[in-house]
């Protein structure tokens, strides 16, 4: 290897207030004594300290409250005061056509079909094994209240099974959803069974 000569241009005479230099010169580069604070050493060191217990703790530990699961569990929490608020549905006529004008719970609703019964039903409830729910036409529904008990008893001999892994309130709350989609008249299966009588007028305004 070769010594190149020092550069000119980077070098520059030593000044006042300069630190001293270390004794170690390579390629005629000095470089000043000038060691990081103590206290920003102190600070590099707690953190590779700490990053040990973070990682035993975080990345070991199956119970560690991490944010999704927090998030999880305030939601959890969330939803049950909603439920308690709500207090208990009652599957009857009154009850269902307030729910379906409730801009609150509607999308709670919705969540229930979703979850529930798109397989069958279509994801917007246009049909698919299971009937159309968008048209004026039913098999086993004649008043509002007969589609809770569907939903609760099954129709068909199991062809509509019994959905009794849903709560009452959960329940009425997807009745009155199943109820708001009709009239929609979505493409899908053909009307099937008899066109009923509509529903009876909502008491408060906004359902859909
Ligand atoms: C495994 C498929 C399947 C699932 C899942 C299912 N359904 Fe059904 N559902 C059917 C079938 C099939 C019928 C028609 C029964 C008949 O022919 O009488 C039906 C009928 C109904 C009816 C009566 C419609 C009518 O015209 O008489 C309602 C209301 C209903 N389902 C609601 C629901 C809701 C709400 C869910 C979800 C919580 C759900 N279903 C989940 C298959 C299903």
């Amino acid at each position: 290897m070769s010594v190149l000569p020092p550069n000119p241009e980077s070098a520059r005479a030593p000044m006042n207030g300069d630190p001293p230099l270390t004794d170690h010169e390579y390629d005629g580069i000095q470089e000043f004594d000038n060691p990081t604070p103590g206290w920003w050493s102190l600070i590099f060191v707690l953190t590779v300290v700490w990053s040990v217990g973070y990682w035993i703790v975080w990345e070991l530990d199956p119970d560690a409250p991490a944010p999704g699961k927090l998030w999880e569990r305030e939601a959890a929490v969330f939803n049950e005061a909603q439920f308690a608020k709500l207090g208990k549905l009652e599957p009857d006529e009154k009850t269902i056509l307030s729910m379906m004008g409730n801009a609150d719970w509607m999308p709670v609703a919705e969540s229930i079909f979703r979850a529930n019964c798109i397989a069958c039903h279509g994801r917007n409830g246009e049909g698919n094994v299971g009937p159309n729910m968008t048209d004026d036409a039913y098999k086993n529904i004649k008043v509002l209240t007969d589609i809770p008990q569907v939903i609760r008893l099954g129709a068909a001999g199991g062809a509509m099974p019994a959905q009794r892994n849903l709560s009452q309130n959960e329940v009425v709350l997807v009745s009155a959803y199943v109820a708001s989609l009709r009239g929609r008249n979505l493409p899908g299966r053909p009307a099937e069974g008899a066109v009923i009588a509509p529903w009876p007028k909502s008491a408060p305004a906004g359902g859909k």
